[in-house]
């Protein structure tokens, strides 16, 4: 299909849900927005721009502990598009929004975005570490660790129907320091869009559940 025909069929297939569309032309230099949030959540070092923004999207992988019967630990799984070009002042969460619906549709990527990298979970000496691997696309490598978390803001979609649990926390993560990442320093994940757990579970159960955000790089 024409990448605007399939845009298109994606519109009609969103169009009974509340979501703005993006705005289509390219930005000016786009600014992390810290203000949608509480404090806790360090802003990047003044002047500081982000070399790119991936748009994440996939699944959040939970366990249960079998003392708490919470959904504890998680690792996430998701596939990473440069989106770039497409943030600004106005798209907030559109476009996690977007791409969260469009993943229960057979169009996965309606704004026709490159496939740069994937992130994914690996067992460290710290525990389980996140993955940013952009081996294909030349964009670089970073394993980090978690320094700050903050809730999602109140109008963060909850999550696709039936698993409208809750937008996952936004983040800001830096290089852990193990020695294997490269090019990148530190990421924020933000704009979040579902992914958060059931908030019980029965010992042995796994949760998978989707999500979208935006990671925003910085060296
Ligand atoms: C989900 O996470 C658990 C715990 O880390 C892991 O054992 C399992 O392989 C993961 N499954 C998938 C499909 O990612
Ligand atoms: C499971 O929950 C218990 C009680 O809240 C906690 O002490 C323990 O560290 C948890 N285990 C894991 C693997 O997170």
């Amino acid at each position: 299909m024409a990448p605007l025909t399939s845009l298109v069929a994606t519109l009609a297939l969103l169009s009974s849900t509340a979501f703005a569309l993006p705005p289509l032309q390219r930005s000016a230099a786009p600014v992390l927005p810290v203000n949608e949030v509480g404090p806790g959540f360090p802003p990047p070092p003044p002047g500081a721009s982000p070399v790119f923004i991936a748009l994440g999207v996939g699944t959040q992988n939970y366990t249960c502990n079998a003392t708490s019967l919470t959904f504890g630990s998680n690792v996430a799984l998701a596939d990473l598009y440069d989106v770039t070009r497409f943030i600004n002042a106005n798209t907030k969460n559109s476009i996690t929004n977007l791409y969260l619906a469009a993943s229960t549709t057979p169009i996965k990527n309606p704004l026709q975005l490159q496939h740069i990298g994937k992130h994914y979970f690996t067992k460290t000496v710290s525990g389980n570490s996140p993955n940013f691997d952009f081996t294909e696309s030349g964009k670089g490598f970073l394993q980090a660790k978690k320094v700050a978390s903050v809730t999602a803001p109140a109008d963060a979609w909850a999550g696709l129907k039936g698993q409208a649990y809750g937008a996952v926390d936004w983040l800001y993560l830096v290089d852990n320091g193990a020695g294997v990442s490269r090019q990148l320093g530190s990421v924020y994940r933000v704009e979040t869009a579902g992914g958060k757990p059931p908030a019980s579970c029965k010992a042995g159960e796994q949760a998978f559940v989707p999500y979208a955000a935006e990671y925003w790089f910085y060296r």
